[in-house]
């Protein structure tokens, strides 16, 4: 007899359909067939033991389970539970008259419970975008679907549960999840404010804007200036994320099976912080069964990589494109993965070896050429890539201790969610651009016109700092959010000279 239940193969953050064949017929072999990795060929022991635990058996006849369409890889163990229904079925010890409504996920264990999978949130959207009535799954990992309407999320245990609601014997209550008010519970909650940094407004103007329009950050300056301290307060002024942009990076998330049990929608940006002593492959993403790295992780949020110059630089170099792109693309034999990579960059250095570089009152004793070298960790086409270079010098002991009120991160963000209000409207007509950092060179051209005297002003800027055709796009993206924050329509010129300062780095001067 034949019997049909249908999986799901998730390639990127996008899921496909498996159909997955199971036919009995006279003989004794098991055969797993369509290009089944070795943990899927596993299935077998795991299925006859997850069957027989639960007073089923494995039939002791010709079986074979063929996984369509053959020429998509299925990689894993999450195949275990739509065979194991299939083979039931396919033998007649159960009778599912709308088994072809449902679509199936999960790992057995020998004694038939499920194990949580990942990817369940592409999973159900394909699912849905199918047509299928249900989807059936590991407990674990039923919120994580339920954000999807109009699908049955139906979360089980274990292989009988899941056989028990089938054949209607017992139903499982589908889960429902409601997205209407999770984004105001998570908003102000943030351990960090802007309002105990004292001083630093130059440096909490800069941040305002990389903020506001989503726009890279580097911050130079010596040890114990604040640059980690203002870094990790970046989050609290960023502007709430959409529904569109959490869907997107939740769906990173879950495939990379990071959402945590019970876990829904990601609601605030993630702030992705690696260490430096990360690898390539665990910074873009990667490996055997490719997986998102941070890049992909920090999706609509931020990356913030402490003490730049101490990454490897093979590790910085391949950030290179995916800044440009916003994505990743990762190849294999067969086929090539896109994964998003749509982030905000904030990074941190000090000037030099021992810190003191162009320091206001310390000397820095390192010998001649050893700045430049240091710097040089850094290349020039990565810096080219960040909009706003800032030099943090540490405020004084007795601003430091005057304790000030200084504005919270509260003010701050609400100018820039008024900015990001702004750049929705201009971008009405591009759905893929959220913010003005996205901007393509077609868009900047049309998007940020300055008058002859901006002009003037940005041609000696050029030729004096000797800037690229790169650096000259991002300074007009620039002057565009700082114009936004004003709430002025056109750039002006004060805003333009605003944003040619944020080049420090690329000055020829800097650190010879
Ligand atoms: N403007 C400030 N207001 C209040 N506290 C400050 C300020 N600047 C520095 N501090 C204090 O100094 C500490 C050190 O700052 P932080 O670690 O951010 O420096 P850093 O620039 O990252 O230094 P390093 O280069 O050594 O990593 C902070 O935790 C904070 O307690
Ligand atoms: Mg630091
Ligand atoms: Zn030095």
């Amino acid at each position: 007899m034949l019997a049909k239940t249908y999986g799901s193969a998730v390639y990127g953050v996008d899921a496909h359909i498996i159909t997955i064949e199971v036919n009995v017929s006279t003989g004794t072999k098991f055969f797993m067939v369509g290009l089944p990795d070795s943990a899927v060929k596993e299935s077998e022991h795991r299925v006859e033991s997850a069957l027989k635990q639960n007073g089923f058996s494995m039939p002791r006849q010709k079986v074979i389970v063929n996984l369509a369409p053959a020429d998509i890889k299925k990689e894993g163990s999450s195949y275990d539970l739509p065979i194991a229904i299939g083979i039931l079925a396919a033998s007649a010890q159960i009778d599912v008259p709308n088994l072809e409504e449902y679509l199936i996920m999960g790992e057995l264990a020998l004694d038939g419970s499920i194990r949580p999978i990942k990817g369940a949130l592409p999973i159900a959207i394909e699912a849905r975008k199918k047509g299928f009535k249900g989807l059936i799954l590991p407990k674990e990992n039923a919120s994580e679907a339920a954000i999807v309407d109009n699908l049955q999320v139906l979360g089980a245990d274990n292989l009988l549960q899941a056989v028990r609601h089938l054949t209607g014997f017992e139903l499982i209550e589908p889960l429902e999840y409601d997205t209407r008010d999770m984004f105001q519970t998570h908003i102000n909650e943030y351990e960090a404010d802007f309002a105990n940094v004292q001083g630093q407004e130059n440096i909490k103007r800069s941040l305002e804007i990389a903020a506001a329009g989503g726009h890279n950050v580097i911050m130079i300056g010596p040890p114990g200036a604040g640059k980690t301290m203002l870094a990790k307060r970046l989050p609290s002024i960023l502007p709430p994320l959409s529904l569109q942009e959490s869907l997107e990076t939740t769906k990173i998330h879950s495939v990379a099976g990071h959402l945590k049990e019970h876990a829904s929608l990601i609601a605030s940006r993630p702030f992705r912080a690696p260490h430096h002593t990360i690898s390539d492959v665990a910074l873009v993403g990667g490996g055997g069964i490719p997986q998102p790295g941070e890049i992909s992780l920090a999706n609509n949020g931020v990356l913030f990589l402490d003490e730049l110059p101490e990454f490897k630089r093979a590790v910085l170099e391949v950030m290179r494109q995916p800044l440009e792109e916003r994505k990743v693309t990762i190849s294999r034999a067969k086929i090539s993965i896109d994964f998003p990579a749509n982030f905000m960059l904030i990074a941190s250095m000090n000037p030099c070896p021992c810190g003191y570089y162009n320091h206001p009152e310390k000397e820095c004793v390192c010998a001649p050429g050893v700045v430049q070298k240091y710097l040089n960790k850094v290349s020039g086409p990565l810096l080219d890539r960040i909009d706003l270079h800032v030099e943090v010098t540490p405020v004084s002991f007795d601003q430091l201790s005057a304790d000030r009120k200084t504005e919270s991160s509260e003010e701050i963000r609400k100018r820039v969610i008024e900015a990001r209000l702004i750049q929705e409207e201009r971008f009405k007509d591009q759905p893929e651009i959220y913010n003005n950092a996205m901007m393509n060179s077609q868009m900047v051209k049309s998007m940020c016109q300055i008058n002859q005297a901006g002009k003037a002003l940005l041609k000696t800027a050029m030729e004096k700092l000797g800037l690229s055709a790169r650096a000259y796009d991002r300074i007009l993206k620039v002057s565009r959010t700082i114009a936004d924050l004003a709430g002025k329509e056109d750039i002006q010129i004060e805003h333009l000279a605003e944003a040619i300062q944020y080049r420090s780095l690329d000055r020829d001067g800097w650190a010879s």
